[in-house]
């Protein structure tokens, strides 16, 4: 699968790990930024994933600040995102399996790189279920055409 990675200062250490376990899982990945330990702001990293998302330039984003929340909700307010912060595998599971998320967060400063790595494996190994969950999307999509 071919994923965008993008973080902020915070997460460049487990940045580095989570792109050599993608690869060696035989991904893809594109690496969106940063990547400098200077201070810098995680809704820029946070959109350049989500907008390669959308494109389909990337097929799914995972963004890593410290907590994952700023990074995510940057990514979030692009048209077409789902993205979701998980700090343990089950998350990560139902927000493939219910909800669909094309971006999964995680924090730096919470989930250490072994735990990360499980949360990142269940998220890529887990499909949509579709059937009852595409409707309940689908609406949560519908609130941000307005309808
Ligand atoms: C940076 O200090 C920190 O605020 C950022 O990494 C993130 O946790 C924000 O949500």
């Amino acid at each position: 699968m071919k994923i965008g990675i993008g973080n902020d200062h915070s997460a460049l250490e487990l940045k580095a790990e989570i792109i050599g376990f993608l690869k060696e899982k035989g991904h893809e990945v594109i690496d969106y930024g940063t990547n400098s330990t200077e201070s810098c702001d995680y809704p820029v990293y946070g959109e350049k994933v989500a907008r390669a998302v959308v494109s389909g330039e990337v097929e799914q984003g995972i963004l890593i600040c410290g907590t994952g929340l700023g990074i995510s909700l940057a990514a979030n307010k692009v048209r077409g995102i789902r993205a979701a912060v998980c700090s343990e595998p089950y998350t990560a599971r139902m927000a493939r399996q219910h909800n669909n998320c094309n971006i999964l967060a995680f924090g730096a400063r919470v989930v250490g790189a072994e735990l990360a790595k499980m949360i990142v494996d269940t998220w890529l190994s887990t499909e949509f279920e579709g059937g009852r969950h595409q409707r309940r999307v689908d609406m949560i999509m519908a609130i941000e055409e307005n309808k």
